[in-house]
């Protein structure tokens, strides 16, 4: 009798791989774009004009930051979805890992805990913000940004959401590298350290610049005179109602 092959698990971790690497991907962009506040209010200015087409259509078109949104969205819920076959399914499998982790200071295990835990996290801040950047697309910009950050009590959010996404995007991809074999050859060893070492890096760096517009942000929202309404005048581009 012919044997049949289950390909379902095997179809189900190549998806998993390819929508995080996208999301990786798309995460340190978006965290560079929108550092563009550190530059200036102007240069922020511009990027939200960027992304709604203007410099494309000559005419801004928020719908398509809502469309980018509901399709990282759809990414992020498949991404999420498949990733909880490997949660812990009990408590006492969950004990298992971590004594599993602390005996054997296996720190590939750890790491997966920490996408355990900050996969979970994202659950529900990322959709929180995902949503909001989905439905207010017009809501973008140095001061509008600045207003929900402050004003809508957003930077909290933004603050677990920014520890918690440049670690499991990070770690992802250092799993990922690590399972299609970048890290094979004559010195496994070797290339494992450096990879971990590029990993902790790329972390580091990207929370501080996360933290550095957080803080940007920050300031604006609470130095800026916002009663005139929360549109940013430019003062090289004229619209009639500015942002
Ligand atoms: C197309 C989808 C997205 C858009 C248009 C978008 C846009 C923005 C904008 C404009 C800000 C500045 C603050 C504000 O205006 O409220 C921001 C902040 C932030 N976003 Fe997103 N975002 C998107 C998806 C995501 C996703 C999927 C994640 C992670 C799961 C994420 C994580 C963050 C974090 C952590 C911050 C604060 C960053 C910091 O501290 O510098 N964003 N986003």
């Amino acid at each position: 009798m012919k044997k049949t092959i289950d390909k379902i698990p095997a179809r189900l971790d190549f998806l998993q791989s390819v929508t995080g690497l996208i999301l990786a991907v798309f995460i340190m962009g978006h965290i560079l774009f929108e550092a563009s506040i550190l530059i200036s209010n102007e240069m922020m200015y511009k990027v939200t004009l960027m992304f709604e087409g203007y410099y494309f259509f000559g005419e801004r078109y928020p719908g398509i930051i809502s469309f980018l949104a509901a399709a990282i969205f759809v990414i992020f819920i498949l991404h999420a979805g498949i990733a909880m076959r490997k949660f812990p399914a009990s408590y006492k499998q969950y004990k298992i890992m971590k004594e599993h982790s602390t005996r054997m200071k296996h720190e590939d295990t750890s790491l997966w805990m920490i996408q355990v835990i900050t996969g979970f996290m994202m659950f529900f801040i990322g959709s929180v913000h995902l949503y909001i950047m989905m439905t207010q697309p017009e809501n973008i910009g140095p001061f509008a940004s600045s207003s929900r950050v402050v004003d809508e009590f957003m930077g909290p959010l933004y603050f677990m959401l920014l520890l918690a996404v440049v670690s499991h995007a990070f770690i992802g991809l250092y799993r990922l590298a690590l399972k299609w074999g970048f890290m094979e050859g004559k010195n496994t060893e070797r290339s494992r350290k450096i990879f971990k070492l590029l990993m902790k890096t790329m972390i580091a760096v990207y929370i501080i610049i996360g933290l550095a517009s957080l803080a940007k942000y920050t300031y604006i929202g609470i130095t800026h005179d916002f009663s005139d309404g929360v549109k940013y005048q430019s003062q090289t581009i004229k619209f009639e109602e500015h942002k």
